[in-house]
């Protein structure tokens, strides 16, 4: 069986607008367009309670909504405070127009 989740087609995903994505027996997603290059990362603020997908992605940092902390959504490093602890960022494929991650070993 196959490992790779689809997210959601490629062309959907504009640059500068962040789309939550899911996908069964992983965490809330967030794919990003940076330009015309596309990422994921894990959708939950390391900080606190917060969709990275309502907060404001300026070229390849995402702000998160809530206190103005920030990530480098090709890495995930945290890049701003009161973000401290990464976000995980996944190695994505394009596969047919989709976007595509391959679920990490011990993945529920
Ligand atoms: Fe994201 Fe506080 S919840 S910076």
């Amino acid at each position: 069986m196959s490992n790779k989740l689809r997210l959601c087609e490629a062309a959907s995903v504009k640059d500068g607008e962040p789309v939550a994505a899911f996908a069964e027996g992983m965490p809330a997603l967030a794919v990003y367009n940076v330009d015309g290059e596309i990422f994921v990362t894990d959708n939950l603020c390391t900080h606190g309670n917060a969709m990275l997908t309502d907060g404001y992605q300026d070229g390849d940092i995402i702000e998160c909504p809530f206190h103005g902390g920030s990530f480098d959504i090709k890495t995930g490093a945290a890049k701003a405070f009161p973000c401290q602890v990464a976000i995980v960022s996944y190695p994505v494929e394009i596969d047919d127009g989709w976007v595509c991650i391959t679920k990490p070993e011990g993945a529920a």
